[in-house]
């Protein structure tokens, strides 16, 4: 691997903060890039941001319109670039669809596919004037398979997956769009779960997740921030409209 895959690129990315997305902006920085790291909670996009350089925080909800524009205005003034986005702000919410308001609903709606449309909408511009980018939107295995209590999540996640393809065919040839659907993956999201499910024992819980998958472990976010830099960089360059799934093959069984 060059370790300069991302020398002079710059990298957008929603839910920065934290999970899949701070180590893939970690991932990102140290092949050479520098990266906006986008989220709702501020100090945490900070606390990222500080560790890499020539990098930035900018504190945006990506369900808010506003928000979003001024968070990429504020990336693309200050850093001078957009050549990579990843879209991975996200929160997880389950329960049996009887329990669910339709305020619950539209929350999910509004900031996994609302979030992810407002910033590919917002980054086309940019990306198509230079020429060249590559938009990395994370769905996740429930848009792929059916899971208990999970509708609403598998829901948001598969627009995510409808709309990434179809973005890909109107904004090619130059900018490539593809999708991450993860597996089970150790992250901010998942470690509360885990540790509930284990009876307060983070390992105990994940430990029956893993049960999911073939390779018996759960996911660090190291091991979705490889494929999105790969979907990210020139490797991928004929690479868009697709779907990579790092699941442990949990959908191959
Ligand atoms: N961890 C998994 O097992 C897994 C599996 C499949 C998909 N995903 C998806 O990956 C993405 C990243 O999740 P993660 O596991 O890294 O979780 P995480 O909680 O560690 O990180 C998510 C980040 O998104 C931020 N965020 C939430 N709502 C936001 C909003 N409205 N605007 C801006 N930022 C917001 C949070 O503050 C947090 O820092 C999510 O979309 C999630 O659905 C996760």
């Amino acid at each position: 691997m060059s370790s300069s895959r991302f020398q002079d690129r710059v990298l957008f990315t929603t839910g920065g903060g934290s999970g899949l997305a701070a180590a893939t902006a970690l991932q990102f920085a140290r092949e050479g890039g520098r990266v906006a790291v986008v989220d709702l909670d501020g100090e945490r996009a900070q606390a990222v941001a500080a560790e890499l350089d020539g990098s930035i925080a900018i504190q945006a909800d990506v369900a808010d319109e506003d928000s979003v524009k001024a968070a990429v205005r504020e990336a693309h003034e200050r850093l001078g670039r957009i050549d990579g986005a990843f879209c991975a702000a996200g929160h997880a919410d389950f329960g049996p669809i009887a329990e669910w308001s339709l305020q619950r609903w539209n929350r999910m709606m509004s900031v996994h596919a609302g979030g992810t449309f407002l910033v590919c909408r917002e980054l086309a511009p940019i990306m198509l004037a230079q020429g060249s980018g590559s938009i990395v939107n994370v769905a996740s295995v429930a848009a792929l398979v059916a899971q208990p209590n999970n509708a609403p999540y598998g829901a948001a996640k598969g627009a995510i997956l409808a709309f990434s393809r179809q973005i890909a065919l109107d904004l090619a040839p130059s900018v490539r769009v593809n999708v991450v659907a993860p597996g089970r993956v150790r992250s901010g999201m998942t470690t509360p779960l885990y540790t509930q499910r284990g009876g307060g024992d983070y390992e105990k819980g994940a430990a029956l997740a893993a049960e999911f998958n073939p390779q018996k472990r759960v996911g660090e976010p190291q091991d979705i921030a490889g494929p999105v830099c790969f979907l990210l960089s020139d490797e991928a360059r004929f690479v868009t409209g697709t779907v990579l799934v790092p699941d442990g093959g949990e959908t191959a069984i």
